[in-house]
């Protein structure tokens, strides 16, 4: 889940791998480094911590050099320390390697490089790719030889930038489950985790697929498969800035994010809608009506997204939906076939089990489609059909725009599924999405109110979150928002299953958080919160102007717009609260502790 970056070129390496690398703090960031080729000998610096330490432990080094290669951390194998951070060399420093991704088998082969002598330095399960590659080098053969005989003995996921002093003029990449893209500059070629790394540089890239691997030199880039055949590929051009990768003014990736959601939701839905009709062109080659189950899987927010598209495919379809976690699904012998649907939300498109989850359900038949919002990542790639949102670059850790675009995305699919199949299509559904964009820049301009309510949260340990059906999608994705940038604890619970447990929670001056939109039930959650109040609860509600809430002090009224729709609305308070906690709690809002951005191991 680490950040990486390669460099060769007419210039230095150095100022484009640290860029990069800052660029990719977001994916991990417990340790960083680089290694410079100059003059035949490998320079390498790296450091436990944050990019700056290394910044810091550069300083006195000459690391003058136009081939290089850079990692920033987010251990798996091996706790954060300066010996277990990447780059990892051989003893003898003349191979040097970062490693991106898990390899599976690493104590088999480390035991048998121990046997023949080989000495490891750090923990990490990353080592043995460059002692394993030390192995077969020096038993003869280029350096292309040696590392495809390291890909036939390491197994899991990997992307893998390497240099050898004896070969200066190359830098060889490979790829399996973790993503890696190949970038064309002015000054010669670049290779990174992801696209923010390159986009200082260049906007013309190479995606790289799983089994594939790329020789770059300062002035070409030929691509090969595992079986050694080259394959051509196309540049991209990447439509976004550097600027959108960037903070634009705000304090933090994660506010602006949070701004941005008007735009995004609007690009999202872009050419969706015409003449009162659903547009999904990538869609035209499959047969819904031999559905008879449908699946919605994801991690996290994007599984909280899941959770409302499921209920509106339901509602709109009429077949029975089921919405897993990517990591519940893959383990859980789920029983489908040529008839399921599998639909798979994930922002980065890279997390490790809803691809493995996406395999799964290929491999037993299933018809799959992805929601996502990394073109070319690599869910998007192995799915038959990929739906992007249109979200722009999300940098924070925690998702904001891309749950809100996911929603998006997911109901105009559900109503497109239906118009297909024939049901009557939700009007009131299409007309009202096209608001949604104002609504929420109405709702941004409340702002100050939940930071008001946030003021409550300084001082607890605890909040509960409080819901049914879609609002229990909204207030799970609340709580999560919550803990993870403010450390508050917070608790999701269904109104109806209070009273079966959670309320022993609540004492004088718990802070609950209720929402209550859905016509059909809200009455009945605004009971469960009276039940809260009796008990001393300080309750904090948001529903719309339908509802009596005379019971309730503190209540937000959102716009009323369709049902369906509401978990677009509630998400924009729910974020803000989240943020402002944290902000007062004085926490690291755009990079939590113990989490990252793009969860590419299990
Ligand atoms: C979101 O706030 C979280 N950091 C996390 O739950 C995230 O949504 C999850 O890891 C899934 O990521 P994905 O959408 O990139 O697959
Ligand atoms: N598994 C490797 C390690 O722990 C790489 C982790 C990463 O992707 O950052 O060092």
């Amino acid at each position: 889940m680490c950040g990486i970056t390669a460099y060769i070129g007419k210039g230095q390496a150095l100022p484009f791998l640290m860029q990069g690398l800052e660029k990719l703090e977001y994916r991990g960031y417990d340790s960083a480094g680089v290694t410079v080729l100059n003059n035949n000998q490998l320079t390498t610096v790296k450091c436990k911590g944050r990019l700056k330490n290394l910044e810091e432990a550069l300083k006195g080094h000459d690391m003058t050099g136009s081939v290089g290669i850079g990692h920033t951390r987010w251990a798996t194998h091996g706790i954060p320390s300066n010996l277990n951070s990447h780059p990892h060399n051989n003893a003898d420093g003349t191979l040097s390697i970062v490693h991106n991704g898990i390899i599976e088998n690493y104590r088999e082969l480390k035991d048998i490089l121990i046997d023949k002598g080989y000495k490891f330095q750090s923990q990490t399960d990353s080592e043995v790719v460059v002692q394993c590659l030390d192995y077969f080098y020096k038993r003869g053969g280029d350096l292309m030889d040696a590392v495809h005989k390291v890909l036939n003995c390491i197994e899991g996921s990997y992307a893998l930038c390497i240099i050898a002093t004896k070969e200066p003029d190359k830098i060889i990449v490979a790829k399996k489950n973790s993503p890696l893209v190949v970038g064309k500059t002015e000054e010669g070629y670049v290779a990174a985790s992801d696209i923010p790394a390159l986009l200082a540089y260049t906007k013309e890239v190479y995606f790289l697929g799983d089994d594939e691997m790329a020789v770059l030199t300062k002035d070409d880039v030929h691509f090969y498969n595992r079986r050694n055949e080259e394959l051509h590929k196309d540049i991209t051009v990447i439509p976004y800035t550097l600027e959108s990768a960037q903070k634009g003014g705000y304090d933090t990736f994660m506010l602006k994010e949070i701004h941005e959601q008007p735009t995004a939701i609007r690009e999202t839905m872009r050419g969706r809608i015409f003449n009162g009709r659903l547009v999904f062109d990538e869609l035209k080659d499959v047969d819904f009506t031999k559905f008879n189950k449908v699946y919605y899987i994801g991690c996290g927010t994007a599984y909280h997204a899941c959770l409302c598209g499921a209920q509106i495919f339901e509602l709109e379809n009429h077949v029975p939906v089921f919405a897993q976690y990517a990591s519940e699904f893959r383990y859980g012998n789920p029983i489908i076939d040529d008839k399921t649907l599998c639909v798979f939300c994930s922002q980065s498109g890279e997390t490790a089990d809803t691809l493995a989850a996406l395999k799964l359900a290929k491999e037993k038949g299933c018809t799959t489609i992805s929601v996502v919002n990394v073109l070319g990542s690599s869910i998007a790639r192995a799915s038959d059909v990929a739906l992007y949102t249109a979200a722009g670059p999300e940098i924070a850790v925690a998702s904001t725009k891309a749950y809100t675009t996911q929603i998006v995305l997911l109901s105009l699919f559900a109503t497109y599924v239906a118009q297909e199949l024939g049901y009557p299509v939700d009007e009131d559904l299409l007309t009202q999405m096209d608001k949604i964009p104002n609504y929420v820049e109405a709702l941004l301009k409340d702002d100050p109110i939940f930071e008001g309510y946030a003021k409550k949260l300084e001082n607890q340990h605890d909040c509960y979150f409080i819901g049914r059906r879609l609002d229990y999608a909204s207030v799970m994705e609340g709580a999560l928002k919550l803990k993870e940038v403010s450390y508050v604890h917070a608790d999701a619970y269904v109104g109806g299953e209070l009273k079966h447990g959670a309320i022993a929670l609540i004492e004088e001056g718990t802070v609950v958080v209720a929402v209550a939109t859905q016509p059909d039930i809200a009455a009945k959650t605004i009971s469960n919160i009276e039940e809260t109040i009796a008990r001393g609860a300080d309750v904090i509600l948001f529903t719309t102007d339908q509802f009596d809430t005379s019971a309730v002090k503190t209540v937000y009224r959102l716009p009323n717009v369709n049902p369906l729709l509401m978990p677009l609305l509630v998400a924009i308070p729910m974020q803000l609260l989240a943020y402002h906690t944290a902000v007062i709690k004085g926490r690291d809002v755009d990079k939590p502790r113990n989490l990252a951005k793009s969860v590419t191991v299990e």
